[in-house]
């Protein structure tokens, strides 16, 4: 059964929240096999399976595209759609946006930074915000850890809390030190989420293709579930040596079961 913003603030401090990126329909339909509760389709999508250098060169179209594919995968999962970078530059025109991500297939948007006065007109509008604090790629000058020194560290723990109080129902956390996560996620009524911000948050997230090892670059606070860079390199190298030998297609054995290609 899908979850809605009010299970997920019930959640905080009773069960931890799993959270994965998803950008395509087959992986979505894994994750909401395995019971992950949310998927969010992250503009990371730009950086892992696009190949721009950043998150600011993903369009609306492309997360209304990603958006549907991930939505016929996982039908009864909750779907955050992130909102692009300049999308969100004021409240109108986040409006528009988060109505077009809607209407493409998610429950919820997420947009990065303190942008308070665009949380509270989407809220005003029935939609449902998740906030990112911490490291915040659209705007960053590098995916270095942020709040290590006090100020910063005092900047990121009010950013957290006036997200909550413009009405964000969860709150993304990246890459802070941990005891920061620690205090934020004690002081917020609302659950975090953190991907390299420690143990202590309500709920972790990660990004499909860093947990999968596709890509040739997994940040240091990522974890590799599975190499499938390498089983694609494998997969290509049989089948270009049995074209080559011509034993593909004579060594096929039929699949019998239930495919419909
Ligand atoms: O865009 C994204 O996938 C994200 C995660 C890294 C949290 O914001």
């Amino acid at each position: 059964m899908k979850q809605t913003p009010t299970d997920f603030r019930a959640m905080k401090g009773v069960e931890p929240i799993t959270m994965l990126t998803a950008y395509t329909c087959p992986v979505a339909r894994g994750i909401e096999q395995a019971g992950v509760p949310v998927i969010l389709v992250g503009d990371t999508v730009g950086m892992v399976e696009m190949g721009f250098d950043s998150t600011r060169d993903v369009t609306i179209e492309h997360m209304e595209y990603h958006i549907g594919a991930v939505r016929r995968g996982a039908k009864d999962t909750h779907i955050i759609g992130d909102l692009p970078y300049l999308t969100d530059k004021d409240p109108a025109t986040a409006l528009i946006h988060a109505r077009r991500l809607i209407a493409a297939g998610a429950d919820s948007i997420k947009l990065e930074g303190p942008k308070l006065d665009v949380i509270a007109h989407l809220v005003a509008h029935d939609i449902a915000v998740v906030g990112h604090t911490g490291l915040t790629p659209q705007t960053a000058t590098s995916f270095k850890k942020v709040g290590s020194t006090s100020e910063d560290a005092q900047r990121i723990a009010e950013e957290a809390r006036d997200i909550q109080d413009a009405g964000a129902f969860m709150v993304v956390i990246e890459h802070v030190p941990y005891d920061l996560s620690t205090r934020i996620t004690a002081e917020l009524r609302i659950p975090t989420i953190g991907i390299g911000a420690g143990p202590d948050c309500d709920g972790q997230v990660l990004v499909i293709n860093d947990a999968l090892g596709l890509g040739d670059y997994w940040p240091p606070f990522s974890k590799q579930y599975a190499h499938v860079s390498d089983t694609i390199l494998q997969v290509a190298k049989d089948f270009r040596g049995e074209v080559a030998s011509r034993e593909f297609p004579n060594n096929i054995i039929r699949f019998t079961g239930t495919g419909n290609r």
